[in-house]
C-alpha cells in the first residue's frame, strides 16, 4: 500500500512538471496504480480539449469536462463510432487487421445502429427485467449463502464475478452451471497478452473461437425453436438481426458479454470498496436500506466502470477553441467528467444520498447510451438488498489489485472478511 501512495505522489509531481502539450492520460500503469487522477484534474483546468500527439494508442484528443463530453456524445454526425469505441494499442490494431473484424452495433452509426439496437432493447426492457428479477434474486441468495464467514476471501472472484456471470447466463439462457465460461470469455476479450488469462494472441483467438462456436450452436438450436425471451432467441428471430453474418453475430455477442460483465462486476466490487472507505456512508445504508438505489447510482458515478469511449471525427470541427481534424480520434474521458465540480458538487466524495445521483456520465449519452443501464441498476440493487438481509458488514482486508487498462476501470481482486451473519 505504501508503494502505491509513493506512485500516486510521484504521478502528481510528474503531471505538473510535464509540458501540457505532451500530457498523456492513456497510461494503463497509472490506471492500475490509481494514479491517473492528477492528469485529468490538470486537463480539466488548463486544457479541457487537449491533443496528445504520441502514445501507445497513437495520437488522440481528450475531452475531460462533463458538458463537453455530453456535447461530443450527443453529436454522432460529427463524432462517429464506426472506427471503434475504445483506444486500441497499435499492437492490438495490427493484430486485429489480420482477420475480419467483429462488428457490433456499439461501433456502428445510424441507420444500422438504430435498427440493431431496437432488436436487442426488449431483452433489457422493464417487462423482461421484471421477469428476470426473481431469478436473479434467488441465484444471488445462493451465491451469498455459500460464502464462508470469518475468513479472508476475494470478493471479486467469489461474489462479483459469480453474480454477473449468473445474470448473463439468465439473460442468454446459457447453462447456469457453465456460467463462469462467460466470465472467462469476457476476460479473454478485454485483455491483451500478458494480462488476465490471455497468454498470447494465438491463445486469445483459440479461446474466442470456442466462445463463438458455443454461441453459434445455441443460435442454431433457438432459430429452429419457437421465440423465447432470452437474448439469443430474440436475435435469432428478430427481423433486423436474423440474417446477421457471422462477424456481426460474434460482434454483438461479444458486446453483450463484455457490456454486461466487467462493468457490473466492477461496480459490485466498487460498492464494497467505497462503503469501506467511507464508513459513515456504510452506516447510513445499514440504517436505511431504502437508500440502496441511490447508493447504486452513486457507486456507478464514483467508480465509472468504463473510463472512456472513443469517437472518430467525420469532418474538421471547431470545439473548445481547438480544431479537430477529420479522422482524428476523440476520447471522452467519463472518469474525468464524473469528477467535474462545475456540474457535480464535491465530486471526489462518495455520498450515497446526494441529490440527483443519476447525474453522471458512466452510461454515456445520446444514441449509444447504455442499453443495459436498468439491468445493471437492478442487479446491483438486488444484490445489496440480499447482502443487507444477511451480513451486518463486509470488511476490507487489504487494498484491491486494479485492472491494467485505460478502458475497463476495475478490480482484479478485493480481499474482504465477512465477520458474522445477521
Ligand atoms: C454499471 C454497468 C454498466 C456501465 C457503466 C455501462 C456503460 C456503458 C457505456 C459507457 C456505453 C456507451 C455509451 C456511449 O457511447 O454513449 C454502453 C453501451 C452499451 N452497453 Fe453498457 N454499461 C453497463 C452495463 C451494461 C449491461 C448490464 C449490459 C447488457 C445487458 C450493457 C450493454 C450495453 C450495450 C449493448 C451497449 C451499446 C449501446 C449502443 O451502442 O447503442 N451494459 N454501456
Amino acid at each position: 500500500m505504501d508503494g502505491a501512495i509513493d506512485i500516486r505522489h510521484e504521478a502528481r509531481a510528474r503531471t505538473y512538471a510535464e509540458p501540457l502539450e505532451t500530457l498523456n492520460p492513456a497510461q494503463p500503469d497509472l490506471f492500475a496504480a490509481d494514479a491517473f487522477w492528477p492528469i485529468f484534474e490538470r486537463l480539466r483546468a488548463e486544457a479541457p480539449v487537449h491533443y496528445t500527439p504520441e502514445s501507445a494508442y497513437g495520437p488522440f484528443w481528450s475531452v475531460t469536462r462533463y458538458n463537453d463530453i455530453m456535447a461530443v456524445d450527443t453529436n454522432h454526425q460529427v463524432f462517429s463510432s464506426e472506427d471503434g469505441i475504445a483506444l486500441q494499442s497499435l499492437e492490438a490494431k495490427a493484430e486485429a487487421a489480420k482477420r475480419p473484424t467483429r462488428q457490433s452495433f456499439i461501433s456502428m452509426d445510424p441507420p444500422k445502429h438504430d435498427v440493431q439496437r431496437k432488436t436487442v432493447s426488449p431483452v433489457v426492457a422493464p417487462a423482461n427485467l421484471e421477469r428476470m428479477a426473481p431469478v436473479i434474486r434467488e441465484r444471488a441468495g445462493i451465491i451469498l449463502d455459500a460464502l464462508p464467514i470469518g475468513e479472508e476471501i476475494d470478493w471479486v472472484d467469489l461474489v462479483s464475478k459469480e453474480l454477473t456471470a449468473m445474470t448473463l447466463a439468465t439473460l442468454f439462457d446459457f447453462p447456469f452451471e457453465e456460467r463462469r465460461k462467460l466470465t472467462h470469455w469476457s476476460d479473454m476479450m478485454t485483455n491483451a497478452p500478458g494480462h488476465g488469462p490471455v497468454q498470447s494472441w494465438d491463445h486469445k483467438r483459440q479461446e474466442l473461437d470456442v466462445c463463438f462456436g458455443t454461441f453459434r450452436q445455441l443460435w442454431n438450436e433457438r432459430v429452429d425453436a419457437p421465440p423465447k425471451f432470452d437474448l439469443i432467441s430474440m436475435l435469432a428471430h428478430g427481423e433486423a438481426t436474423r440474417n446477421m453474418d457471422v462477424n456481426e453475430f460474434n460482434g454483438n455477442l461479444g458486446l453483450l458479454i463484455i457490456g454486461g460483465n466487467d462493468t457490473t462486476r466492477n461496480t459490485i466490487s466498487g460498492s464494497v470498496y467505497a462503503l469501506n472507505r467511507y464508513p459513515a456512508q456504510y452506516a447510513k445504508l445499514r440504517e436505511n436500506p431504502a437508500l440502496i438505489p441511490s447508493m447504486v447510482s452513486e457507486t456507478i458515478r464514483w467508480q465509472t466502470p468504463l473510463s472512456h469511449m472513443r469517437r472518430t471525427a467525420t469532418q474538421d470541427f471547431e470545439f473548445g477553441g481547438k480544431t479537430i481534424r477529420k479522422d482524428d480520434s476523440v476520447v471522452m474521458w467519463y472518469v474525468s467528467g464524473n469528477r467535474d465540480d462545475a456540474v457535480i458538487e464535491d465530486p471526489e466524495a462518495y455520498i450515497i444520498d446526494r441529490p440527483r445521483p443519476r447525474t453522471h456520465l458512466s452510461f454515456g449519452f445520446g444514441i449509444h447510451r447504455c442499453v443495459g443501464n436498468r439491468l445493471a441498476e437492478l442487479q446491483l440493487t438486488i444484490i445489496w438488498e440480499e447482502i443487507l438481509k444477511r451480513f451486518p458488514v463486509i470488511e476490507l482486508a487489504g487494498e484491491p489489485t486494479r485492472t491494467h487498462s485505460v478502458f475497463v476501470k476495475g478490480y482484479e481482486s478485493l480481499p474482504v472478511v465477512i465477520p458474522r451473519r445477521n
